[in-house]
């Protein structure tokens, strides 16, 4: 343990190497990424995660999403697969996790959170899954605040697969029991700090965006302050998860992740400026953002 606290911090300055894409490729070759999310009046949440899943290079998209949202979420984009889950009032109700679990064994890496709710049934799913689930999972938004709110000590069974967190300050308080102003003045030591205490990746959000798996760390230089808009988090999730989708470790593909994100967000405020920049325009230019380092 005291050997434990005492290993220091690496803090990587260079990319990671990006997912090589075979001349013979195929989709089964390149993951597939399933995207819990959305419930009505946040449908636009599961949409730009979705569709961010597809512009970071999964073979498939999955959106798992409440039934009577799904037509408009397929509506949006029809080069992602869609999934109708069992709902209360709108969210996700009991029996989405037996429907989520038919569709996992197709998937190789799981987002779940973006526009989700956080009422009893979404408590429930994001608790068994986050406990259990053998393959990556990436944990965004009420996915964040389940969790938060459960008062579980975020152990996993022995079998669980990794876990990334992106929390934007707000959410990483109410994970960490701090106030939000208390992290923003020292973000790294408390997303490190936390990381090697819950064996997990955070990706704690913001202007310099921190990453780390508890041992390494790496603080992102893209972005600006038009990202400061709704459903820009959303697009993160999606992309991130299918980096994971592809095998990419979870400390490189956040750290892909953060980069991609924060470019297409550079390259689209210069083209409609900070104030004119929607969470939309981030996926119109994340293919602009890989062609720089491709
Ligand atoms: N500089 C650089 N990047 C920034 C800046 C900035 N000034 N401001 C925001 N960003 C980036 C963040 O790093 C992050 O990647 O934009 C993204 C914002 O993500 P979120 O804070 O999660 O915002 P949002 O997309 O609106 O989240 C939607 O999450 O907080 C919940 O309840 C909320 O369900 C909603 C969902
Ligand atoms: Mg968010």
């Amino acid at each position: 343990m005291i050997m434990e606290q005492e290993q220091a911090v690496i803090c990587i300055t260079h990319l990671p190497i990006v997912p090589h894409r075979r001349d013979d490729g195929h989709k089964g070759d390149y993951g597939h990424a399933l995207v819990v999310a959305g419930q009505v009046g946040m449908s636009g949440a599961a949409c730009l995660a979705g569709k961010a899943a597809l512009r970071g290079g999964a073979g498939l998209v999955t959106v798992a999403t409440p039934i009577s949202i799904q037509p408009t979420i397929a509506a949006y984009e029809p080069s992602y697969l869609t999934l109708g889950l069992p709902e209360t009032h709108g969210a996700i109700g009991f029996g989405a996790l037996e429907a989520i679990h038919r569709a996992l064994h197709v998937a190789t890496a799981v987002a779940i959170g973006p526009g989700l709710g956080t009422a009893e049934p979404a408590r429930q799913i994001v608790r068994a899954l986050y406990r259990s689930l053998p393959i990556p999972m990436i944990i965004d938004a009420d996915g964040l605040n389940v969790l938060a709110a459960s008062g579980d000590d975020l152990s996993r069974d022995s079998g669980a697969g990794a876990r990334i967190m992106t929390p934007h300050p707000g959410e990483f308080a109410r994970l960490t029991g701090e106030t939000t102003a208390t992290i923003q003045a020292a973000r790294e030591k408390f997303a490190n700090e936390f990381a090697r205490r819950h064996g997990l990746t955070v990706v704690l959000k913001g202007k310099e965006t921190v990453v780390t798996d508890g041992y390494r760390m790496a603080i992102n230089t893209t972005g600006n302050s038009g990202m400061a808009t709704g459903g820009t988090g959303d697009v993160l999730t999606g992309l991130l998860t299918a980096l994971v989708a592809q095998k990419l470790p979870p400390f490189e593909a956040a750290q892909l992740a953060v980069w991609l994100h924060g470019r297409a967000g550079d390259i689209a405020a210069e083209k409609h400026s900070q104030p004119g920049l929607i969470a939309s325009d981030l996926l119109d230019y994340l293919g602009s953002a890989w062609l720089e380092i491709g």
